[in-house]
């Protein structure tokens, strides 16, 4: 029986410092289940080039086989036409805009959410942008600085340009990540708009995504971030396949460690990036408590590898 959440795409949403094409790579080459990829955000600036790091996620050959966007964080058109052309030299065939992030350095500066409290600096941007764009510009929006209401005023602004798809993180920039994703709001927004529209926040088990599919179907893509950080076989779970083996995660952990050690030298670094995602992942062993203690207190690389294996011997059986 076709469900309706068999109609929209499962997507891995931009995650800056994470979901970089080391992750990215590991993550479809173990679990699969995304059928699309947002790059953590480019941030261009007036000298108009990429930092290494941008420049290496949005190298095809780092991205082979998949489909990604890149995802540009800028509130000045001439930058942001810049990253849209160099992905487009790429091959890409569509870039993201940012109008989410809610750190205060971003913010507060007036861009990414920041640009959703002055709308008439948003619509003046987005001139330019929809008018220049070499290519067709996705927009992930948040619903509002401080109350979702601000949304209906945000949404008939972006109702006036050809917006490829709408993604809508169902929170508003004062709640950063915290609290429930108001999908409520979504779901008003959804049934009245005239873009394709998607949906992300809170997705964290196949029944999140199947009640919000069923609720909305019209919705053409749920994007999921903490939800595959704390359990990666989600969205292959939401397509009907199996949880997650202890096999799956030691070869999705080791290609990720491979990798970032690969690229970088200093072993604070990786160490800080490897414990990043196990924060995520901790929650999979509720009964490893010395272990959960431990791996967070270590302090080098070497004594952090030698507990890793040992949680991952120890993953539960997953449902
Ligand atoms: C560590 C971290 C980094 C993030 N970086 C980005 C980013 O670069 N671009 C973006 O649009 N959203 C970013 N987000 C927001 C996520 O894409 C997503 O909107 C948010 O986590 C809510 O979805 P979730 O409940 O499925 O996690 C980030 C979130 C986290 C936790």
């Amino acid at each position: 029986m076709n469900r309706p959440i068999d109609h929209m795409q499962l997507t891995m949403a931009p995650m800056e410092g994470i979901t970089r094409y080391i992750f990215r790579n590991a993550h479809a080459a173990v679990f699969g289940g995304f059928d699309r990829y947002y790059t953590p955000f480019l941030s261009p600036n007036l000298h108009h080039h990429f930092r290494h790091r941008e420049s290496d996620d949005i190298n095809p050959a780092n991205n082979a086989g998949l489909d990604v966007v890149p995802q540009i964080l800028s509130n000045v058109p001439d930058d942001f036409l810049w990253a849209a052309e160099e992905c487009a030299d790429r091959g890409y065939t569509e870039v993201n805009l940012n109008l989410g992030c809610p750190a205060g350095t971003v913010a507060k500066k007036g861009k990414a959410s920041g640009m959703l409290l002055d709308l008439d600096r948003l619509q003046a941007f987005l001139d330019s942008v929809f008018a220049y764009s070499p290519l067709p510009v996705s927009i992930k929006t948040r619903l509002g600085w401080a109350d979702p209401a601000e949304f209906d005023a945000i949404l008939a602004l972006y109702e006036q340009y050809p917006v490829k798809e709408l993604i809508v993180h169902a929170r508003v920039r004062e709640e950063y990540y915290k609290g429930y994703a108001h999908r409520d709001a979504y779901l008003r927004a959804a049934a009245k708009t005239t873009l394709p529209i998607g949906y992300n926040g809170d997705i964290f088990a196949p029944a999140d995504a199947d009640s919000l599919a069923q609720e909305a179907p019209q919705t053409t893509q749920i994007m999921i971030g903490r939800g595959i950080l704390a359990d990666p076989a989600l969205p292959r779970k939401i397509r009907g396949g199996g949880p997650m083996r202890s096999e799956e995660l030691r070869e999705y952990y080791s290609r990720i460690r491979d990798g970032y050690c690969a690229v970088m030298t200093n072993d604070t670094h990786i160490l800080y990036k490897l414990k990043e995602l196990w924060i995520y992942l901790l929650p999979l062993f509720p009964e490893e408590k010395k272990l959960t203690k431990a791996l967070k207190k270590s302090k080098t690389l070497a004594e952090f590898d030698q507990i890793v294996p040992l949680l991952i011997e120890a993953l539960p059986e997953q449902r």
